[in-house]
């Protein structure tokens, strides 16, 4: 968006559409300088608008003709789209335009990519592919003539009959414009089959190009497991007979989730044995799966307004959490997770980009596709569940589809689910959604006659334009453990709803240490003073491994600390619980990789600036070998 043209949108501002869509029909001559687009739109006026003023986004399109109900009309055009005059009932709009997809440049709308066609229409592409309602709360199913001499030409759902150059698809679930997708191009396609629970076959294909066709067999794989885990976890089932995936260079995103017709950056799908890395193998699986799960969260039921993004974006991350989780092991998965929220959306709530998980206002949403639009907002899914506990938000989840199937909604209506199931006023739980910055947990504890006293505070710092926070709802779930290593409290969830709470626990028989936010139970710092003596016990015994590689991480970073500032020889009390954790076989080998690698040099440069000191790059990476070889030696 240009800055003449740039204004803020407010959420507060939300207006329903004035006319909805029964139906829209696209036809496509495709040429690279000049595609000629026409449209046969159904449209009604919305019974629940007071508006009857008929807009249509439009932007870098060609106007070539425009019809209601067979007549021509002269429509009035400006930058952003054109209104005009419209009957009273419903009525069928019908307009020709031109666009230029060697042009498109942004790679937003119908672009060139190698020399196939391809779009990207989330969040506001479909715009510059024809003049429409480019709104998520307009949605309507898709009927879609390709006219092309390439090979293959595809778009969202069912593909229809086939006749030479003219390729027709049509889309039978009501859909928003962003979820609209094209694709055309000379490709290779590889091939696979699932059954549905309820016996449906689907054909799954992945299209490359030439020379790509041996590394699409882990992605075809993934899309499987993300199939049949949907259906097991969530009792979601595909709903079309056939899912196609596309490999593209150019592409703005990792990938998109279009209805039937995912498009990849090639990165984030193509794998192969011999070039690949561990780590990539995780990624590209997370994303198929995340795009797949968008199907019902996203497409299915999508969002009124890009203000809501969170509703379809941090399920759909936390959905994708949840089977990465099921697919490598839980508390791997959950360590790697917490450490990139911790890396990115962190340090975002706590700069001058800080937003909520839900905006009030923007200028550009594309600018919103964040961590911490994504990434807290599947905490915030996450503590929900830790709320509600599990049977309840599979109850909520159920009623979730059940209600808005086919339907665009808010977090008002996501969170009303959740009260509906359980009674529970969720009215301070959703300051989250509005409430931009990171909590700060600190933590007071104190031992007497049997009586273990822990009081949490916390205080969320301001963020621009919220210069004053309220408390929040932070589920902190905890452990107890004596100094012997025994567990003196299973897991319970605290709940702070308030600015100070005591919790008290009696019949100790010793001063206990607390596993606080096991699990890392909400998106928060918990501050509280460092015990060495503690952190050995957690290292070593908590039944959380969370809160054991937690311990790890502080007690390596205390070590190389001491090793820098005081000249210490490696820490060995340190060294020998690292030895336990190694050779404990009880233990998933990764986890235990995990905990034997030290801080990164980074950590520990940023701990020394922060107690006022210069790093020394060289110190740090001596200390950190002098430490590795002591460990070496000891393993
Ligand atoms: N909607 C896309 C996704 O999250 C944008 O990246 O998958
Ligand atoms: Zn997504």
């Amino acid at each position: 968006m240009t800055a003449e043209n740039s204004q803020t949108i407010y959420l507060k501002d939300y207006q329903a559409p004035a006319y909805l869509v029964d139906h829209l029909a696209l036809e496509f001559d495709l040429h690279p300088t000049a595609t000629r687009v026409r449209s046969t739109v159904k449209f009604r006026p919305n019974p629940n608008s007071s508006s009857s003023e008929f807009f249509l986004h439009g932007e870098n399109l060609t106007f070539l003709s425009a019809y209601i109900n067979g007549a021509a009309v002269t429509p009035v055009i400006t930058e952003a789209g054109l209104s005009c005059t419209v009957p009273d009932g419903p009525f069928i709009w019908q307009s020709e335009v031109e666009i230029n997809p060697s042009a498109n440049t942004e790679l937003s709308g119908l672009y060139m990519s190698n020399g196939m066609f391809c779009t990207q229409c989330e969040a506001e592409g479909f715009r510059r592919i024809t003049y429409y309602p480019d709104r998520p709360d307009v949605m309507a199913p898709f009927d879609v003539t390709i006219h092309s001499d390439l090979p293959y030409a595809l778009s969202n759902g069912e593909p229809m009959r086939d006749e030479g150059q003219t390729r027709r698809w049509q889309d039978p679930w009501p859909k928003p414009a962003y979820l609209f997708a094209l694709v055309a191009g000379e490709f290779q396609v590889v091939s696979d089959h699932f059954t549905t629970a309820s016996g449906k076959p689907v054909d799954l294909n992945i299209y490359v190009r030439d020379g790509d066709q041996d590394k699409c067999a882990f992605a075809l794989e993934a899309l499987k497991a993300s199939m049949a885990w949907d259906e097991r976890v969530y009792g979601r089932e595909y709903d079309l007979s056939v899912f196609n995936i596309v490999a593209v260079d150019d592409f703005n995103m990792g990938a998109m989730e279009n209805k039937g017709l995912n498009i990849f950056n090639s990165s984030a799908v193509l794998a192969s044995p011999e070039t690949t890395v561990d780590g990539n193998f995780e990624r590209i699986e997370a994303i198929i799966a995340h795009e797949y799960f968008h199907n019902w969260t996203g497409n299915r039921i999508t969002c009124r307004d890009w203000f809501q993004l969170c509703l379809k974006e941090g399920l759909t991350v936390f959905r994708d959490q949840q089977f990465s989780a099921d697919m490598r092991g839980a508390e791997v998965r959950r360590i790697e997770d917490v450490a990139a929220l911790r890396g990115r959306q962190f340090r975002e709530d706590s700069g001058p980009l800080a937003h909520p998980v839900r905006p009030e206002s923007f200028v550009e949403i594309n600018n919103f596709y964040t961590a911490t639009v994504y990434e807290k907002g599947a905490e915030l899914i996450r503590m929900l569940k830790l709320l509600v506990g599990d049977a309840a938000y599979k109850k909520a989840l159920d009623l979730y589809f059940a209600r808005h199937d086919g339907q665009a909604c808010t977090i008002e209506d996501w969170l009303a689910v959740f009260t509906d199931v359980t009674g529970q006023d969720l009215s301070q739980f959703k300051l989250w959604y509005s409430q931009a910055g990171t909590p700060i947990v600190t933590v007071r504890d104190h031992f007497a006659d049997g009586t273990y006293e822990l009081t949490l505070t916390q205080v969320t710092p301001p963020t621009p334009g919220q210069p004053n926070k309220q408390p929040l709802v932070i589920p902190v779930a905890l452990g107890l453990l004596y100094p012997d290593g025994t567990e003196a409290l299973d897991t319970q969830l605290l709940v702070l709803t308030e600015a100070e709470q005591s919790f008290r626990f009696s019949g100790l028989h010793a001063a206990p240490i607390p596993s606080l936010l096991r699990g890392f139970s909400a998106p928060v710092i918990m501050q509280r003073e460092t015990r060495q003596a503690e952190h050995l016990v957690q290292l070593t015994h908590d039944p959380d491994l969370f809160n054991r590689f937690e311990a790890s991480r502080e007690l390596g970073k205390s070590a190389l600390l001491a090793m820098l500032q005081t000249e210490a020889a490696p820490d060995d009390a340190y060294c020998g619980a690292l030895l336990q954790v190694m050779v404990n076989e009880d233990l998933d080998p990764a986890f235990r990789a995990m905990c034997c690698a030290l801080p990164g040099q980074d950590e520990i440069a940023r701990a020394l600036a922060e107690q006022g000191q210069t790093p020394d790059p060289v110190a740090i990476d001596a200390a950190v070998h002098q430490l590795s070889e002591h460990l070496a030696r000891q393993g």
